[in-house]
């Protein structure tokens, strides 16, 4: 799908930018919000949870996947990651992994901040050639 004609957009937005507002981020102060948009057409939303232990620390992206899968779904078409940073926050690494997991390799994620500023991957620009569950499955 292109970006244009994505109309979950505004929508998944909003949530993330709910989700920003729950963050437990305490000790970097670097708040994150994301939503992902079901199989189903629903939204579940996440936000990053940090711990005294740093290395516990839980991203945005992460949690607002798991969430979803504790609620019975799986399969996403799109995701959005909302931050109050000039610079747009890209998903890190691990959670690039996670994505790769549950998202088709054409599936949207969008880095989006507080001023509107936009920037829009594929999963596959985020993680080109990723290891995933078709891997496992050619065994
Ligand atoms: N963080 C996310 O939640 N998502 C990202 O994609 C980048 C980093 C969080 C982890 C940590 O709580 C804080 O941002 C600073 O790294």
């Amino acid at each position: 799908m292109s970006v244009e004609k994505n109309n979950d957009w505004p929508q998944l937005i909003a949530s993330a930018q709910q989700g920003y507002h729950n963050a437990y981020a305490p000790y970097s102060k670097f708040q994150v919000g994301a939503a992902a948009m079901t199989e189903q057409g629903t939204i579940v939303s996440g936000c990053n949870v940090e711990n005294a232990s740093y290395g516990l620390t839980v991203c945005a992206e992460r949690n607002c996947i798991a969430q979803a899968v504790i609620q019975g779904q799986q399969t996403f078409s799109s995701m959005v990651v909302y931050t109050e940073q000039e610079k747009l926050t890209p998903p890190c690494g691990a959670c690039r992994q996670v994505i790769a997991e549950f998202f088709a390799p054409e599936a949207q994620v969008m880095a989006v901040n507080h001023l509107d500023n936009r920037k829009v991957w594929t999963v596959a620009e985020l993680l080109p050639d990723a290891f995933t569950p078709k891997n496992l499955l050619e065994q």
